[in-house]
């Protein structure tokens, strides 16, 4: 099999191309990624020394890269990881999201089209539902949930959603799509909530917390996210949608609370700050659905993966040291500059 990985220079995607090189050691993986601030070849060191990867620099939506990557390769299964994905970052500037979540995806399609392959698989999110309201914890999301969209990040991420079943029912291209709660574990980029209060609570700087840090994720560890991936492109039916989540539903002042606690830093950390704009106030995914019809089931607690994910980040401090010493600072500047303090 030869699979592409778009977008394998970041969190997710490089993780999976861990996971599929040591289950498929025959397989071909190719990793297709723009390097954009959240993509790092650092990541992927060890990958580049197997001979069975490679890696390739490009725009998924530069149709002419993506063609001639397509037109060399002939790819078996093809696996879009790439995207803008950081909700804050798609507020400050949605432009970017459309290109590349929506116009990448439809390039990709359209060199999958004409090249043929035997699947294309769109990772997608939970986000698309938008949110449940806190006091409704009996509500789930399904994957007959309506899309309804809150940030420009999760607009763009129904959009693809939307055109992928599009290419399935008007052209019949083999797809499928995951829509996954939010992950964590390693390599996840610092400007997300779990990795950024980490290396923060390490060097004792404040932690901003959005509102009163009582709005829920469902979280997932990404090795358990990497092994749906891998059963849906291998036994998962076309043209279906296949929702992932491991039921580990937390708020967010319980994460940063328990990430304090592992590490032995105080509460008095934790800082109060405006809330996100739009800022949606629950996620929780019923799996059920690939629970029955593909076997699929999480193996990591959110007790077990957090302090997996914070070992790894205490082992690996040069990765995020090098990526919070770089561009990132003048990030969290403009990003937090002016968000008031309300508490803490
Ligand atoms: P990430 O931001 O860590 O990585 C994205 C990667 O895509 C980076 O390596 C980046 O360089 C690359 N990329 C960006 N634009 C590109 C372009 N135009 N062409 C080629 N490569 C490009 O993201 P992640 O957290 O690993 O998320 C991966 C996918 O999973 C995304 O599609 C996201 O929507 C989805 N997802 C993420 C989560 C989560 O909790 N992180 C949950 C559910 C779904
Ligand atoms: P994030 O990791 O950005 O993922 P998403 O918005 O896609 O769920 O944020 C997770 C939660 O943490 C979300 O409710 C926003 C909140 N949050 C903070 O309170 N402070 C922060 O600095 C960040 C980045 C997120």
């Amino acid at each position: 099999m030869n699979v592409l990985v778009t977008g394998g220079a970041g969190f997710i995607g490089s993780n999976f191309i861990y996971y599929m090189l040591e289950k498929y050691p025959k397989y071909r993986i190719v990793c297709f990624d723009l390097l954009t601030y959240a993509g790092n070849l650092e990541t992927l060191e060890e990958a580049m020394d197997n001979p069975n990867f490679r890696f390739v620099k490009g725009d998924i939506a530069n149709r002419e890269e993506i063609f001639n990557l397509f037109e060399e390769e002939k790819f078996d299964i093809v696996v879009n990881f790439a995207a803008e994905s950081h909700v804050d970052r798609s507020i400050e500037n949605p432009g970017i999201f459309l290109r590349t979540n929506v116009f990448g995806t439809q390039v990709l399609m359209d060199a999958c089209r004409k090249y043929g392959i035997k699947r294309y698989h769109q990772v997608s999110t939970d986000e698309v539902y938008g949110d449940l309201p806190l006091d409704r914890p009996d509500l789930f999301f399904t994957e007959e949930s309506p899309i309804h969209t809150s940030s420009p990040y999760s607009a763009s991420k129904a959009s693809a959603d939307l055109l992928v079943l599009s290419y399935y029912r008007t052209f019949k291209l083999p797809v499928t799509i995951s829509r996954c709660s939010n992950n964590y574990g390693p390599y996840h980029f610092p400007e997300k909530l779990i990795p950024l209060m980490i290396s923060r609570a390490l060097n004792d700087q404040p932690l901003p917390v959005y509102g009163k840090g009582e709005n829920v994720r469902d979280w997932l560890y990404v090795e358990d996210h990497c092994s749906a991936i891998d059963l849906i492109i291998h036994k998962g039916t076309e043209g279906e949608v296949y929702n992932v989540g491991g039921h580990n539903e937390r708020t967010n002042l319980e994460v940063v609370k328990t990430i304090l606690k592992e590490l032995g830093k105080p509460d008095s950390l934790i800082t109060f700050v405006t809330d996100r704009p739009g800022h949606d106030l629950r996620y929780a995914i019923d799996p059920s659905k690939i629970q029955r019809e593909l076997g699929w089931k999480p193996q990591v607690k959110f007790d077990e993966g957090i302090r997996m994910t914070i070992k790894w980040y205490l082992q690996n401090s040069k990765w995020w040291q090098n990526i919070i010493n770089g561009e990132y600072s003048s990030y969290y500047e403009k990003m937090y500059g002016n968000r008031q303090v309300i508490a803490g």
